[in-house]
């Protein structure tokens, strides 16, 4: 009856190609992976909306400086706070002014690749800390948790070099994208799966400087 000739397997090709398609109109347009698809040119300051204000961050800010400066006063081991690169730039500029503690700064960069832009889970660093951070407390901060492995991956990396405690402050969190799951101790602002940008979060090396945090528009895509 012809069983064995690949031709006469029409019915589960034409499958795979209508499961592809549908895949890609199902994700929907507002989705970061979405986002990544495209390239920046592509898009305007107009496909983006306002997710969070500059107020609404600057105030976030204050509350979780204070937040730092309460757990951390009266502990002896010296403070180093680390800035995962480069997303983290503005909002840990504007967060160690409001932590009223001697503290030292330090910055690593990171990258993950699967095809240039989507995360394998296979991170490695681009440059590391400047110091040993064994016996300091350590405080990660990062712009967004988004799939959670950048971060899972830096608390065991940073964990085996025995700080005296590690924690992390994340401006943004993305509960539905999570892969690998990361305990945030002092957190910005939960937001849904959008593609977002500002305030150090870049799409395409662009819109870091933005003062607030803009979404891209659902019909944008
Ligand atoms: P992870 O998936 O939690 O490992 O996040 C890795 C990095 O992807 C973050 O530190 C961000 O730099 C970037 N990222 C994740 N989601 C977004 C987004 O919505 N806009 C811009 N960058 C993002």
């Amino acid at each position: 009856m012809g069983g064995g000739d690949p031709c006469g397997s029409p019915p589960l090709f034409f499958f795979l190609i209508v499961r592809s398609i549908v895949t890609d109109v199902g994700e929907g347009p507002t989705t970061s992976e979405n986002a990544e698809k495209k390239p920046a040119s592509r898009y305007t300051e107009d496909d983006f909306e306002t997710l969070i204000s500059d107020e609404q961050i600057r105030s976030r800010v204050v509350e979780l400086g204070a937040e730092i400066t309460k757990d951390y006063a009266g502990r002896q081991n010296e403070l180093v706070v680390v800035g995962v690169l480069k997303g983290c730039m503005l909002f840990m500029a504007d967060l160690i002014r409001h932590i009223d503690l001697p503290l030292a700064c330090d910055f690593l960069r990171v990258s993950s690749y699967e095809g240039g832009m989507r995360s394998t889970g296979v991170v490695r660093f681009e440059f590391d800390l400047t110091q040993t951070i064994k016996n300091k407390d350590v405080l990660l901060v990062e712009d967004i948790i988004d799939t959670g492995l950048t971060a899972g991956f830096l608390i065991k990396n940073l964990g085996i070099r025995e700080p005296a405690s590690l924690k992390i402050a994340s401006l943004l969190h993305k509960p539905a994208r999570t892969r690998t799951p990361v305990e945030i101790d002092y957190l910005g602002f939960t937001i849904e799966d959008k593609f977002v940008i500002g305030y150090g979060l870049d799409l395409a090396g662009l819109y870091r400087n933005k003062r607030e945090i803009l979404a891209l528009r659902p019909d944008r895509a």
